[in-house]
């Protein structure tokens, strides 16, 4: 049994007929917040997971323990539900609901999670708790949702029980990322391919800055609605124009006049990302480590002066990072204003990435996270 089945045990009684489920963390190589401008998006998985136990109950209550945390919850299924009580509750319990309002579940669960995914720190540890429920509920209840279902039902879950309106990369990637693979998706159609990453004698090693904003989910749905006057904008000179995927660079330069400077230089960012999303894949196609690194710079610099959703410990990351011979790129990775850089670098040289990073971040072995054997979402045991 593993260790959370026996926390489950220990916590909420006999653990048989639970289902053990797992879905990790990811990273966003390249391709930043693209996705909710129906963009090409490129993350792969970490080495980092949540773990679920849930098991059905026969009436209808729903019992929540935050094993980690030492916190736990009760509530009714029927509600009036407080999502208030703890920051995990709503990717939990929003889980749980969501699947009641489709009419997928009609009777009360009791749920044990655990996990590895730094919390806060942009590596989706929320998208890895919701898609770890869905899966050990999916196969507790028989659902059969497909792999894209789930993610999409998780993305609903972010927008609305916790209120932040997330494009679908984080799920989607936790969902049906591959060990040794990035994830090509096209946030318009959904359409998402496996990218092999020849990666030989290199690592992707994760930085954490240890910078956490609060207020970040604001700052994060306000960069999104500004997106929606953009379209708005933009549209008065073409009407076809339904989202910035329907921009080329040339376009945003031919009507500039109608945007004002800083939504200008925004849609530059997303636009010019695109691009080097599509060119990073080619890279990948290629071999070409090298190109793929400026690829990765050149997003962070975007992400830094267009964007700006940098932060002074991310970019001195970055600047220290690329000095190190032997660093082919790095970069921001996701929602940004805190968080993580990723860093593409050679085997030998980690000792001096590490070295030059050390006085930048606490402690490098708490800090850091060098992707070597990730591992899919999965349910792992059902216990007999
Ligand atoms: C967060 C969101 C994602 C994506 C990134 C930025 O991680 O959840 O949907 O927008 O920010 O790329």
């Amino acid at each position: 049994m593993s260790e959370t089945a026996k926390l489950f045990a220990e916590s909420l009684g006999d653990p048989t007929g639970a289902v053990v489920a797992r879905a990790p963390g990811r990273v966003n190589l390249i391709g930043e917040n693209t996705d909710y401008n129906d963009g090409l998006v490129l993350p792969t998985i970490v080495d980092r997971h949540v773990e679920v136990v849930a098991r059905k109950r026969f009436d209808r209550k729903v019992r929540i323990v935050a094993a980690d945390l030492g916190e736990r919850c009760e509530q009714d299924f029927d509600g009036p539900v407080d999502y208030t009580g703890f920051g995990w509750l709503p990717y939990v319990l929003g889980v749980v609901h969501e699947l009641a309002q489709r009419g997928r579940i009609e009777c009360g669960v009791d749920i044990v999670f655990r996990g590895t995914v730094p919390r806060g720190a942009g590596l989706s540890s929320s998208a890895a708790l919701e898609v770890a429920t869905a899966l050990a509920l999916d196969a507790v209840f028989n659902l059969w949702l497909n792999p894209i279902d789930m993610a999409r039902l998780c993305r609903d879950v972010e927008h609305r029980y916790a209120g932040v309106r997330c494009g679908i990369m984080d799920q989607f990637a936790s969902r049906l990322g591959r060990p040794d693979n990035a994830l090509l998706i096209d946030c318009r159609s959904l359409d998402a391919r496996h990218v092999p990453m020849p990666l030989d004698n290199h690592r992707l090693v994760i930085v954490d800055s240890g910078v956490r904003r609060e207020r970040v989910d604001s700052a994060y749905n306000q960069r999104r609605a500004e997106f929606e006057e953009a379209v708005t904008r933009l549209r008065e000179a073409d009407d076809s124009i339904t989202s910035l995927r329907d921009v080329t660079l040339g376009m945003l330069a031919e009507h500039k006049n109608l945007l004002p400077p800083d939504l200008f230089v925004r849609c530059r960012h997303v636009i010019s990302e695109n691009n080097r999303v599509a060119d990073a894949c080619e890279s990948l196609a290629n071999g070409d480590l090298a190109a793929f690194g400026r690829l990765m710079n050149a997003s962070h610099f975007s992400l830094r002066n267009d964007f700006e959703v940098s932060h002074p410990a991310l970019d001195r990351l970055v600047e220290e990072a690329i000095q190190v011979d032997g660093v082919l790129g790095a970069r921001l990775t996701g929602a940004g204003f805190g968080g993580c850089t990723v860093n593409l670098v050679t085997e030998t040289a980690l000792s001096d990435l590490k070295q030059r990073m050390q006085p930048l971040i606490d402690d490098w072995s708490l800090r850091s996270i060098v992707i070597r054997a990730p591992e899919k979402a999965r349910v792992t045991e059902v216990i007999a």
